[in-house]
């Protein structure tokens, strides 16, 4: 018999997908660069030569078995001795290689983060905007995720409802900060009096509340804007990592989880991952894209594309009468719908060919999410289509 959660899942597919595939089909019929698609996170600058050049003289320099053969379950070890190089480098923490376990990308590194910590039955809180895809993440493992409304004035925690909602089977709480939808960053202020309730909560339930920091856009933050590392102000934090968007290289499937060392259990963690690994079928990222990240791990894409379209949105939408959060980072911004039912509103902008996702599955009615990791020309192009669709329907 077929398991029916996922047959059930079948009809609720991404909705960002679904937009993503509508744009991609009417680019057949009128040319994608007519069509303004802001709907995917993918990101648009290419890989730094750097990588490329790492890669090519890797194929070129080392042997079969080290480039194709199976590489250890927890990560290729000098690897993980880099990435915790790095981290300690520019955070001032004190990771090892023990610390450090090579995944799939963000997704692979939440996957093992919540197994690490929650079973089935326990209660895993976010804060709205959040990215629709932790529903499955948490919810596959057999944890419940809990949603805390946003504060939409600022897009920092509602820290009001969150303390409303934290109990005794909260066992883990998630943070995406720079964040995706919103493009907010936390500040230094936010974390630290997450921080302090979890610390106060992990006390007066008896057990330790862990935090779960999702930094696939760590590396992108706009200029001046304040942007701690998570862990630096909560020892149990879980840190997961991907290059997706850093190196722009989603397809390669890298990222990290780095553990704080006091953390409670650290000393098992990454080890923990690699049996999760062998339960879930998630084994290591390829050696080859694990060798090259590590060569690099001071690099970026050339991200500078972002802040500008984002600058371009932000004037433009303002000027309308969009009322928005200045994104402090990533390449999304996350305006205010002009009508209280934002998928009415998007399904209108697309008869101008301006594809924005509402933000129903983001957990925060009412906002529309656009995704800027295109060209600033496009961008651009774009905004005659966004004045007219404003001008002719509100
Ligand atoms: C907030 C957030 N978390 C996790 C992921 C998954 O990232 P990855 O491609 O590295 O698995 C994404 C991807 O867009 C994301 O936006």
């Amino acid at each position: 018999m077929l398991v029916q959660t996922y047959v059930d899942m079948l009809s609720a597919k991404s909705v960002i997908r679904n937009l993503s595939e509508y744009a991609v089909a009417r680019g057949k019929e009128i040319g994608y660069d007519n069509v303004f698609d802001y709907t995917l996170g993918n990101p648009s600058v290419p890989v730094p030569d750097a990588v490329n050049q790492t890669m090519i003289e890797l194929l070129s320099t080392k042997s079969s078995m080290e480039l194709h053969g199976y590489s250890q379950s927890l990560g290729i070890p000098e690897v993980r001795v880099k990435v915790a190089a790095s981290l300690n480098r520019r955070f001032g923490m004190n990771y090892t290689m023990d610390h450090i376990f090579m995944t799939s990308g963000a997704a692979g590194a939440i996957a093992h983060a919540l197994r690490l910590v929650t079973v089935p039955g326990d209660e895993v809180l976010t804060f709205a905007p959040f990215f629709p895809e932790y529903n499955p993440y948490v919810n596959l493992t057999g944890a419940v995720l809990k949603v805390v409304p946003a504060d939409v004035k600022s897009f920092q925690i509602n820290f009001e409802a969150f303390e409303s909602m934290i109990n005794e089977k909260t066992m883990a709480v998630m943070v995406n900060t720079p964040n995706n939808p919103s493009g907010i960053c936390y500040s230094t202020n936010t974390i630290e009096k997450l921080s302090n309730i979890l610390t106060e909560k992990s006390k007066q339930y008896g057990h330790v509340i862990y935090l779960i920091s999702d930094e696939p856009y760590r590396e992108i933050v706009f200029e001046g804007v304040d942007a701690p590392y998570v862990s630096k102000f909560y020892d149990h934090t879980i840190s997961c990592y991907s290059f997706s968007k850093s190196l722009s290289l989603p397809g390669e499937r890298i990222g990290y989880v780095a553990i704080n060392p006091k953390c409670e259990g650290a000393d098992k963690m990454a080890v923990m991952c690699g049996q999760i690994s062998r339960g879930i079928g998630h084994n290591c990222p390829a050696s080859l894209i694990q060798l090259a990240v590590a060569e690099n791990l001071d690099l970026t894409a050339d991200m500078s594309v972002y802040e500008r379209n984002m600058n371009i949105l932000y004037d433009e939408l303002t000027d309308l009468g969009f009322e928005c959060v200045k994104p402090g980072g990533t390449f999304y911004i996350f305006p205010k719908a002009l009508e209280d039912d934002a998928i009415a509103f998007c399904e209108k902008a697309k008869r101008y060919d301006f594809i924005g996702v509402p933000s129903d599955s983001f957990g925060c009615p009412g906002h529309f999410r656009l995704a800027y990791c295109i060209s600033t020309e496009k961008v651009e192009r774009s905004l005659e289509a966004l004045r007219r669709f404003v001008r002719e329907m509100y």
